[in-house]
């Protein structure tokens, strides 16, 4: 195929999505308050720290079920303890059963190796990328992941797992003031080929207060990192017209 055939297939691969995704809002997104989920899900959470244990604190929250994971299941169990009903606690496989949507929110260095691990687990499901490749942390797979771009490499460590990249670049510890914000909610950017997946991230990221903005597929995820114009907080608007001018 020519390059340009495939420029014009992908968009075209886009703009279905983008329909799809807006018949699901049209049907179903209507806004919900943050702490009222509109469907109760089962996520399971892989990194428990900074971001996976704030969003999964203010999940449980909008009345969703969750279960932590990390590399050290004290942590997780008291994690879980101090959230109290609707947190559990489990090892990275217990998540990846448990969740019928994953959140990922590990150094972008242990995806590989997690993808290796779960990979019989995550096949199939909605699994949110949270992970960011930072080459100072994270070494010689972050320079690949960005010059690959952070969503298309990801999607190549868990094979078949349907991403959504999300929560990449508002700190974590602005997550729950940001939840409890009266007025204009601020915009969470996701990129993803999935419809149906966008759909389920985007309810997630409602129920915790927030606006999604899906800015375009997959291959856009290299935009959700830290450093670049769509990361930190901005209004919905803010972040459509920032979208339209990175290719
Ligand atoms: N901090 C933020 O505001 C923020 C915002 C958006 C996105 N992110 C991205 O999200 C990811 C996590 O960031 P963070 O700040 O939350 O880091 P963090 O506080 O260091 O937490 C990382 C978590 O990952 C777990 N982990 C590490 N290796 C693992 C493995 N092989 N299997 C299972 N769990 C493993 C850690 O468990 P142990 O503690 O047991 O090692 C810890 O629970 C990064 O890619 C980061 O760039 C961070």
């Amino acid at each position: 195929m020519k390059e340009n055939d495939a420029v014009k297939q992908h968009r075209r691969g886009f703009l279905r999505l983008a329909g799809a995704v807006a018949g699901t809002f049209a049907l179903g997104a209507l806004p919900f308050p943050a702490g009222a989920a509109a469907e109760k899900r089962k996520i399971g959470i892989v990194g428990s720290g900074r971001i996976g244990g704030t969003l999964g604190r203010l999940w449980v929250k909008a009345g969703h079920e969750v279960m932590f994971s990390s590399l050290d299941i004290n942590h997780d169990t008291a994690l879980a303890a101090s959230i109290g009903p609707g947190a559990r606690a489990g090892t990275p496989r217990d998540a990846a059963a448990f969740g019928e949507v994953l959140l990922m929110a590990v150094p972008y260095s242990a995806l590989p190796q997690i993808g290796k691990d779960l990979a019989d687990l995550v096949k199939g499901k909605v699994v949110l990328d949270a992970c960011n490749p930072i080459v100072s942390r994270d070494g010689e797979i972050a320079t690949w992941a960005r010059e690959k771009g952070a969503g298309l490499a990801s999607a190549e460590l868990l094979p078949g797992a349907r991403i959504v990249r999300a929560f990449n670049a508002i700190n974590y510890a602005k997550l729950p003031e940001l939840a409890q914000r009266q007025g204009g909610r601020t915009g969470m950017p996701l990129a993803g080929d999935d419809a149906n997946a966008i759909a389920v991230a985007s309810s997630l990221v409602r129920d915790i207060g927030l606006e999604p903005v899906v800015v375009g597929p997959l291959a856009k995820g290299r935009y959700l990192i830290p450093g670049t114009p769509l990361a930190g907080e901005h209004t919905p608007e803010q972040i459509r017209q920032i979208s339209a001018t990175l290719n």
